[in-house]
Formats: structure tokens, sequence, C-alpha cells
């Protein structure tokens, strides 16, 4: 894929080339606060696991390093329903828009697979992840248990 240079730094971007170890070594680079977050709520071998499994991955590689990673579901065909389950950035990369590009690839992979939505999960709490997402164009629908869900329709 491209190779954008972001103040002189060369990044690429790739499909489904992660392993559990990156995705591992890549949350614990990512902020304390997320990391804390996302290591409470769940096993991160097995949530690894879990998206090399049924997850599609978009990725930002800077050199070897894992900078950013989107990975998201693509399985409600049905009802066109896609689901961003993690997005990340190490905090060095942060602000450089590495954000948006990963989630473009994720929205024109879904737009040419004809999905009609994105929906997501986001704690109710992280201000900034929140005011990305909305200026994304993401809504929120509702507010369970601590946590937003935000949706875009796809058009
Ligand atoms: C959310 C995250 C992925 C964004 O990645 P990024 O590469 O830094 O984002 P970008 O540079 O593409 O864009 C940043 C945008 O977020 C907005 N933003 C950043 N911090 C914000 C804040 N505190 N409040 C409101 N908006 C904020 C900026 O306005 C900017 O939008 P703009 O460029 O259109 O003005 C990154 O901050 C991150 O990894 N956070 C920790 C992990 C996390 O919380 N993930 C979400 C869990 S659901």
């Amino acid at each position: 894929m491209d190779l954008p240079q972001l103040n002189n730094v060369a990044l690429q971007f790739k499909r489904n080339v992660a392993d559990a170890n990156n995705m591992i070594q890549h949350w614990k680079a990512c902020d304390s606060a997320f990391f804390k977050h996302l290591s409470d709520r769940v096993n991160l071998e097995d949530y690894a696991e879990k998206i090399q499994l049924f997850a599609q991955r978009v990725e930002a590689w800077h050199e070897s390093t894992l900078v950013g990673f989107l990975a998201f579901y693509a399985n409600n065909v049905t009802d066109g329903v896609g689901y961003i389950t993690s997005i990340s950035v190490v905090p060095e990369f942060g602000g450089k828009r590495i954000g948006h590009q990963l989630f473009d690839l994720c929205y024109r992979e879904l737009t040419e697979k004809s999905f009609k939505v994105i929906q997501l999960h986001v704690a109710d709490t992280n201000a900034q992840a929140i005011g990305f997402y909305k200026r994304i164009g993401f809504v929120a629908t509702e507010q369970v248990d601590g946590f937003y869900k935000m949706e875009m329709k796809i058009n």
C-alpha cells in the first residue's frame, strides 16, 4: 500500500500482517489509560487470537513496529453492519492522522462490500477517542454500562 510521509516518517499501510505478538506489543505501547482499560476487560492473548481468526485488520507500520492498528468485523453481511472492535495509535505517532487513514481503509473496504453501517463501542470516559469518532462522523446512539454505542451510516 501507499507510503505517506508524515513529518518525514515513512509509514507502510498493510492488511492482515500483524501476528498476536505484534498486536499485544502494540497495545502495550499505547497509552496506559487505554491499555489498562483494555487489559482489564479482556485477556490480550485471547483477544489477539479472536481478532486473527474473525476480524479484518488494517495496520500502520513504521519499519518493523506496528504503530497503528484497526480491527473490524465484516461478518454480518446479512444486515450490512460492520463493527470496529479496536483502534489504536502509539502515543509517539498520535495526531498525525494515522487514525484517520486507518479508518478510511476500513470504510473503503466496507463500502466495497456494500455494508450499510459501521458500529463501535467506546468507554464514555474516553474523551479523546469520542472526539476522534465524532470528527469522523460517528454519532452516539445509546449509553449503557459506561460505554457509548456509536454508529455511522455508509453512503
Ligand atoms: C483515538 C486514536 C486512535 C486517534 O488516532 P490518531 O492517529 O492520533 O488520530 P488522528 O491524528 O487521525 O486524528 C485525531 C483527531 O482526533 C481529535 N482529537 C484528538 N484528541 C481529542 C480530544 N481530546 N478531544 C476531542 N477530539 C480530539 C482531533 O480533533 C483530530 O481530529 P482532526 O485532525 O480532524 O482535527 C488515538 O488517540 C489512540 O490510539 N487512542 C488510545 C486508544 C483508544 O482509546 N482507542 C479507542 C478505543 S475504542
